[in-house]
């Protein structure tokens, strides 16, 4: 199905990549789960959620990576979904069926939070149809009960966040060109998690910037991509394929095995694209930006 065919829907939400453009795990939580410390922005480039009033329920998928996922079964849009409507339900507030169409532009498993960014999507696009919202701070509730980075997305603006992804704070970030490349090959989030070498590592510490955004992210790190290295060495081949480029900056985002490249200017980025793609057509390549601090304002 083309993109297009989402003009039909009666709201379409967009559901951008999340992209951390640091990440350092600072601790970790007796029920496992690790605290971070982590730089987050959002890419001009995701999936895109249609929505509209139906009969009865209905969940439909397009796009490159649609297949993926629906041999997957089970998905984040479902469940956000059907715990909106319940939370509604609590309140008394309608929920009538709704057909959802997922246009699937991100690969899956891929450290960009493509099913987080689905889900916050399905719930904002929800929102506007049903035209109320739950109270605050039960919205966000909700959106973490779905996953650790749901919460960030449903933000959607770059910000800091700490805890295990749920304390945000926003954050003023400019635009910033950006090729996202992904070798194709899935790597589990809880298996690199796993094997951290240290769950307790400095905090990020960033410099005001002095000589420019670029340089400032350039200083930091992402303590997840040593051991999602050693579990898909091909994040090194597509790290060092970035790194062969104009890119001032280079790194994995999440859990991997999504590298993202900065550039000074987008028509670097779009010729680096270009090298890639045709040197690796099996790989997912794409030249986006990165939103402007106030792009993502909900
Ligand atoms: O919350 P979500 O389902 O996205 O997390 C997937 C898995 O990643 C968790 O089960 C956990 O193993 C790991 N994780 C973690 N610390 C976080 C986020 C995720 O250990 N802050």
């Amino acid at each position: 199905m083309l993109a297009e065919s989402l003009s039909g829907f009666a709201v379409v939400e967009p559901a951008p990549a999340k992209i951390n453009l640091a990440l350092a795990v600072v601790g970790r939580r007796e029920d496992g789960y690790h605290l971070l410390d982590s730089l987050v922005t959002f890419a001009a480039f995701g999936d895109r959620i249609g929505l509209s009033p139906a009969a009865e329920d209905r969940f439909t998928l397009s796009g490159r990576f649609s297949e993926t996922l629906a041999a997957e079964g089970d998905n984040l849009v479902i469940r956000a979904r059907d715990r909106l409507r319940a939370a509604f339900a609590r309140h008394g507030k309608a929920a009538p069926p709704v057909h959802i169409h997922l246009e699937k532009n991100l690969p899956i498993a891929s450290g960009i939070g493509g099913g987080s960014a689905d889900a916050a999507a399905t719930l904002r696009a929800l929102e506007a149809l049903w035209q109320t919202r739950l109270p605050h701070g039960e919205r966000e509730a909700l959106a973490l009960g779905l996953g650790a980075d749901v919460p960030m997305c449903l933000a959607g603006r770059p910000l800091i966040a700490r805890g295990i992804g749920e304390d945000i704070t926003p954050l003023a970030l400019p635009a910033l060109a950006m090729v996202l490349v992904n070798p194709l090959v899935g790597v589990s989030t809880p298996a690199v998690f796993k094997a951290l070498a240290s769950r307790h590592n400095p905090p990020l510490v960033m410099n005001d910037a002095p000589a420019g955004w670029l340089d400032a992210i350039g200083g930091l790190r992402n303590d997840l991509e040593p051991p999602a290295r050693d579990l898909c060495p091909e994040i090194s081949l597509v790290a060092e394929s970035l790194a062969a480029t104009d890119a001032r900056v280079v790194r994995m985002s999440g859990s991997g095995a999504t590298c993202f490249a900065l550039y000074t200017s987008e028509a670097a980025a779009e010729a680096a694209a270009a090298m890639l793609a045709q040197r690796h057509p099996r790989w997912f390549v794409t030249a986006t930006r990165t939103i402007g601090g106030s792009d993502g304002e909900a």
